[in-house]
């Protein structure tokens, strides 16, 4: 069975008293949610005391930690990087590689992606793969070319098989942060796709202005498993609400 997933990207925001409110609150809300797998990625100067204050939650629903990003090198002369070693030492259970911010504004390609993607799971990390297409690439029907390109890049170096340790998320470019969510058709159409060029059990998460209205929707459809929440992360009852929608998912 696919495991349904809800995870927190923080991007750059938070500060070290928002955290831990916004932790506290998130591991309360938590209780009762078996069932997701809940995450939160959070910068990477914050780990440290992320990975204290979750280290010992209690009941059985707990919430992981991770990163946004990680260096695709084991080690070496990369200042300002940090490498999938580094966050195993801090808890880190997951490592987004791909996001399309990463993409576009720090001029990932699609090899740099790869690369970060093996170097994850070659420390135990589960990458969480983003693959999306910008709306120039929507409205010119290129956004299975795009995606099926930015997900064949990644098996070419690590085989079908790695999925097994591994999460995909769909997240359309135009729907970051603007409030424009696609349809649950529209997204339902391109996680069709990618399920049929991943395993039989690799979950795959919707990314773009998931909100706690428009989640049951989204996670209504046959293969969206569960969201990777922008915004909406950084407000806990709202993550709350959309990781109750995941669960509602049955
Ligand atoms: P928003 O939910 O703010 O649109 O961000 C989505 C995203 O990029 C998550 O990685």
């Amino acid at each position: 069975m696919r495991n349904r997933f809800v995870v927190g990207n923080w991007k750059m925001h938070g500060n070290r008293v928002s955290n831990r409110a916004l932790l506290e609150a998130l591991v309360k809300g938590m209780q009762g949610l078996e069932g997701v797998e809940c995450a939160v990625c959070v910068p990477f100067p914050y780990l440290g005391e992320v990975a204290a204050q979750l280290a010992g939650q209690p009941g059985k629903a707990r919430l992981a930690w991770g990163a946004q990003n990680l260096n695709e090198h084991a080690q070496g002369a990369f200042t300002g990087e940090v490498s999938a070693q580094m966050l195993a030492e801090f808890g880190c259970r997951y490592a987004i590689v791909g996001h399309s911010e990463r993409r576009q504004l720090f001029g990932e390609t699609d090899a740099v992606v790869a690369g970060k993607y093996a170097a994850a799971l070659a420390q135990g990390l589960k990458p969480i793969l983003c693959v999306g297409e910008t709306l120039a690439q929507r409205d010119a029907g290129q956004t299975e070319n795009v995606v099926g390109r930015q997900l064949q890049a990644v098996l070419d170096l690590s085989g079908r098989k790695s999925l097994e340790n591994a999460v995909v998320a769909y997240e359309p470019v135009w729907a970051i942060g603007t409030g424009r969510t696609a349809t649950p058709a529209q997204a339902q159409a391109v996680h069709e796709f990618l399920r049929a060029r991943v395993l039989p059990d690799t979950s795959i998460l919707y990314g773009g202005s998931v909100k706690p209205d428009n989640a049951p929707a989204l996670f209504g459809m046959q293969d969206i498993d569960g969201g990777l929440i922008g915004g909406a992360s950084l407000v806990a009852a709202d993550f709350i609400a959309i990781a109750r929608a995941a669960q509602r998912k049955g």
